[in-house]
C-alpha cells in the first residue's frame, strides 16, 4: 500500500521544551531583553561544553564568519579558500571585505573539503615564497582556510591545520552544522584558530537566530566583542552611567537575553537531540541497506557526526528513479525533503564576479546531481520515522 501522510512532515523542525518557554517568559518579565546576564551565561556554558577558553554569541553565525575575517584584519588585497559544497554564508562573508573567495573541490563521499582538495587549489592556483601563498591570477594573498563540516561529518582538522601552519593560514572553521560534534577525542570548537557554530532555527541547538564563535585566541576574542556592539568599548548592561565611546566602526551583531535564554535550555538538552537524531539516522541506515543505487551517509569511525543532516545519494543510472522523481513523489506523500547545497559557482552572484570554472569541482558537480536530505530532526516520532523509510522504500525498492 502506497504510505501517504495526513499531514506535511518538514525535513527539519526545531525542539523547543516547556522550559525553554518558560525561561522566555522569564526574561520577557525582567525587564531586561537584550545582551545582558543570559547572553554572559550562555557564553561560559558553551565555552564549557566544548573545552574553549572563549565563547561569544552573536545574532548569526554568518556574524561570526564576518567577524572572525574582520579579526584576522582582513582586506581587499587577501583571498581565502572555503568550500564549493556550503551555504553561501561561508562564502559572502569574504565578499563583503572586497577580498576573493577560493572554492575547493570535495571528496565523493562526505562532500568536505579534504587535505587533497585543499592541496589540489593550491598546487593548481598558487605560489609560495616562503612568507606568503599568493593567487597567481590575481596576486591576492590566502589569508585564511574555511573549512565546512557539511551534515555534522567533521573534516580532518589535524591535516588541514598542518597545511594552514605551512602556508601561515588562519583556520576559521564553518561549524554551522557540527553542533554537538567530536572530532579524534576533542569537541569541534577547539580545534582551528575561530569555531564559528550557527543556532538558525533548524540547527543542532537553536535561538531563533543566533550564533557562536569560540577561539583560544584572547586578543582577537576581544576584537570580536567589540565589533559585534558598534564598536563601542562597553556593553550596555554593564555600562555604569551615560558615558561610552565608539573606537571603532563596528557592526550590530549582538545576541539577545531573549535568545540567549532559550539557547541555555537547548544547550542542557543538545546531547538528548544529538542521541535522537542519531538513532534516527542509523535507522534510516539500516532500513535502505539494501536499496540499489544509493548511497547512504556513514557514521564518523573517528568521532562523532553530529546528524545536522541526512543526505543520501541516489545514481540516476541504477536506481530505480532519480533524484528530482523521488523529491517530488515524497513530497505527493507529504514528506519534505531538501538539497545540501547548491554548489557555490553554481549561484549566478558567484557565477558573474568569480567566473569559476567548472571543471575544477567534478565532486561537487556530481553531487549536486545526486544529492538529497531526508527529514531528520529530534522532535520526530517513531511513526514519522516508519513513513519515511517505507515511502523511500517504496520508491525505490
Ligand atoms: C554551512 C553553513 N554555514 C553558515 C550558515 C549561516 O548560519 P546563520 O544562519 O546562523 O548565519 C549556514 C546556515 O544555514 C550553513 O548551513
Amino acid at each position: 500500500m502506497r504510505t501517504m501522510r495526513k499531514t506535511f512532515l518538514p525535513f527539519a523542525l526545531p525542539s523547543i521544551s516547556e522550559e525553554a518557554i518558560e525561561e522566555v517568559a522569564a526574561v520577557l518579565r525582567s525587564g531586561w531583553v537584550t545582551s545582558g546576564p543570559k547572553v554572559k551565561q550562555f557564553e561560559k556554558e558553551f565555552a564549557e561544553f566544548v573545552g574553549a577558553s572563549q565563547a561569544i554569541a552573536l545574532n548569526s553565525a554568518t556574524a561570526g564568519l564576518h567577524l572572525a575575517l574582520e579579526a584576522i584584519g582582513l582586506t581587499d588585497e587577501d583571498a581565502v579558500i572555503t568550500s564549493s559544497v556550503t551555504f553561501t554564508a561561508s562564502a559572502e562573508v569574504i565578499c563583503y571585505f572586497g577580498a576573493l573567495p577560493l572554492l575547493t573541490d570535495v571528496d565523493p563521499i562526505h562532500n568536505i573539503m579534504t587535505p587533497k582538495t585543499l592541496l589540489d587549489l593550491i598546487n593548481r592556483e598558487c605560489s609560495w615564497n616562503g612568507k606568503i601563498l599568493t593567487h597567481n591570477a590575481t596576486g591576492k594573498k590566502i589569508r585564511a582556510l574555511i573549512p565546512v563540516h557539511l551534515a555534522g561529518y567533521t573534516c580532518d582538522m589535524e591535516s588541514l591545520i598542518e597545511i594552514a601552519d605551512r602556508y601561515n593560514l588562519y583556520v576559521i572553521e564553518d561549524a554551522a552544522h557540527a553542533f554537538p560534534a567530536i572530532h579524534k577525542n576533542r569537541m569541534i570548537g577547539v580545534w582551528g584558530d575561530f569555531t564559528v557554530f550557527s543556532f538558525y532555527a533548524t540547527k543542532g541547538i537553536t535561538t531563533g537566530e543566533g550564533g557562536m564563535v569560540t577561539t583560544n585566541h584572547s586578543e582577537l576574542a576581544d576584537r570580536i566583542r567589540l565589533m559585534r556592539l558598534h564598536g563601542i568599548n562597553r556593553d550596555s548592561y554593564n555600562r555604569p552611567g551615560w558615558y561610552y565611546e565608539v573606537v571603532e566602526a563596528g557592526f550590530k551583531y549582538n545576541m539577545a537575553d531573549i535568545a540567549a535564554a532559550i539557547g541555555i535550555v537547548q544547550l542542557h538538552e543538545a546531547n538528548g537531540f544529538w542521541a535522537r537524531r542519531e538513532e534516527i539516522a542509523l535507522r534510516y541506515n539500516l532500513a535502505f541497506s539494501d536499496l540499489v543505487g544509493v548511497k547512504l551517509p556513514l557514521p564518523d569511525e573517528q568521532g562523532r557526526h553530529s546528524w545536522h543532516l541526512y543526505r543520501i545519494e541516489i545514481d540516476p543510472k541504477i536506481a530505480k528513479i532519480g533524484r528530482d522523481s523521488l523529491a517530488e513523489e515524497l513530497k505527493e506523500r507529504n514528506i519534505g525533503t531538501s538539497l545540501h547545497f547548491i554548489p557555490i559557482f553554481e549561484h549566478p552572484y558567484y557565477k558573474k564576479n568569480y567566473n569559476f570554472n567548472r571543471e575544477n569541482f567534478p565532486n561537487a558537480c556530481r553531487m549536486y546531481e545526486k544529492a538529497l536530505s531526508l527529514p531528520l530532526f529530534a522532535g520526530m516520532t517513531d511513526e514519522d520515522v516508519n513513513d519515511v523509510m517505507s515511502a523511500v522504500k517504496e520508491l525505490l525498492g
